[in-house]
């Protein structure tokens, strides 16, 4: 493997220039220093040339497979259309690049392993962009939750509430593309860092729902009506015996909170319960029998990862810990190890979602076998 440092910084590739590779990605490139933006990759030419010019990057093209084949790119990041990841990144693996693909990492379990295997075979670091894993609130809960703080963990709940315009969402409206609406936009993230804090999803009974036509653009023009949910939810059992419950929508109205949405999840553990709140990822809520919650700072160790040079204080906090993605891929690449999360964690939370829908389908409970290799 190359050695990279500062002076030979990881060379990195966007595909994909659109909302998430601007708001997330791109900044947190910029404040690494052992990884430099070397070539750009967008299919719509008009946007690929304004960010040529924007982001200062002269390799561009749109053609997502000969950035993979591009001898001057170590990594690449994933972050175009849901039904577009399997392709690229099996590409990318198999002409030895490391990967970081957003989530879901595909349309479907079947997909997502395609994904994983070859990037393990190919040996590259591979990473999905489970961004809440992140948040700071999340990560100190994750440790109470390992130490045995909270005692043994008997229930995980979240919600995830967005008060989104029932207008076009584009390409995320169509099964086709996105594989489904909420359950795997939004909810797959909420059961992925349930398999992280609990462990092993052993079955889960689910439910999904649409209310929104979502047949007119934001302009007022007609558009083919979704065919996704826009409400998930799932009651599950840990191989732990934990139970969960899960709910998300973007039809919550009231719950704008700057655009932010609310986001609560919990662990109600023998000793003690936990609460995330993206609202406020840098306070927790615990409270113990006979108490009521209450808010509990993030110690400063977990307001970024060790050797970060984000400083926790710039930005807005429920925004800003989304940076974070980037320098735990570019640490892996630099330390040679293993990415957290990778494409294992993007098929299991997968596998986990996937049942969701074939569980409303036949209205029964279906077990969720782990990936295991
Ligand atoms: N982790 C998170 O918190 C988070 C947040 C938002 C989006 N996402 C995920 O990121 C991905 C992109 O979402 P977005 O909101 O940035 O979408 P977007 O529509 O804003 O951007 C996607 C871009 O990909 C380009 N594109 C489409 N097909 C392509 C192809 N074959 N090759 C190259 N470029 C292509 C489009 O022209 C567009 O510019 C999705 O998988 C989405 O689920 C994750």
């Amino acid at each position: 493997m190359a050695e990279f440092s500062a002076s030979k910084p990881v060379r990195v590739g966007f595909i994909g220039l659109g909302a998430v590779t601007a708001y997330h990605h791109l900044p947190g490139l910029l404040l690494d220093p052992r990884a430099r933006l070397t070539a750009i990759c967008d299919a719509d030419p008009a946007l690929l040339e304004k960010r040529k010019v924007e982001w200062g990057v002269d390799r561009a093209t749109t053609d997502p497979l000969a950035l993979c084949r591009d001898d001057a790119v170590d990594a690449v990041i994933i972050a175009t259309p849901n039904d577009t990841h399997r392709p690229i990144a099996v590409a990318a693996a198999e002409a030895g690049k490391h990967v970081m693909a957003e989530k879901p990492l595909g349309l479907n379990a079947r997909e997502v392993g395609d994904m994983y295997e070859a990037a393990r075979d190919a040996g590259v670091v591979h990473m999905t962009a489970f961004t809440y894993r992140f948040a700071p609130a999340m990560r100190y809960l994750r440790t109470l939750v390992k130490s045995g703080a909270i005692g043994e963990p008997r229930h995980f709940r979240s919600q995830r509430f967005l008060d989104w315009p029932e207008t076009s969402w584009g390409w995320r409206q169509y099964k086709e593309r996105a594989g489904a609406g909420d359950l795997f936009d939004m909810t797959i993230h909420r059961i992925d860092f349930a398999i992280d804090l609990i462990g092993p999803i052993q079955r889960v009974c689910g439910a999904v729902a649409r209310f929104a036509p979502r047949d007119r653009t934001v302009d007022g023009k007609p558009c083919e009506p979704s065919n996704v949910d826009d409400w998930s939810s799932l009651i599950g059992e840990f191989a732990s015996g934990a139970t969960g419950v899960w709910e998300g929508t973007t039809l919550a109205k009231g719950y704008h909170r700057d655009g932010f949405g609310h986001e609560w999840a919990e662990i109600n553990g023998s000793e003690a319960s936990v609460v995330y709140r993206l609202h406020e990822p840098n306070v927790i809520l615990l409270g113990k029998t006979g108490s009521d919650l209450a808010p509990v700072p993030v110690p400063d160790e977990f307001l970024k990862p060790a050797g970060s040079p984000r400083d926790p204080a710039d930005g807005a906090p429920a925004t800003v810990f989304r940076y974070d993605l980037m320098w735990e891929f570019i640490s892996a690449i630099v330390e040679g190890r293993p990415a957290v999360p990778d494409f294992r964690d993007g098929l299991n939370a997968q596998i986990v979602a996937d049942a969701v829908l074939d569980s409303h389908r036949r209205r029964a409970w279906v077990d969720t076998p782990t990936a295991t290799a």
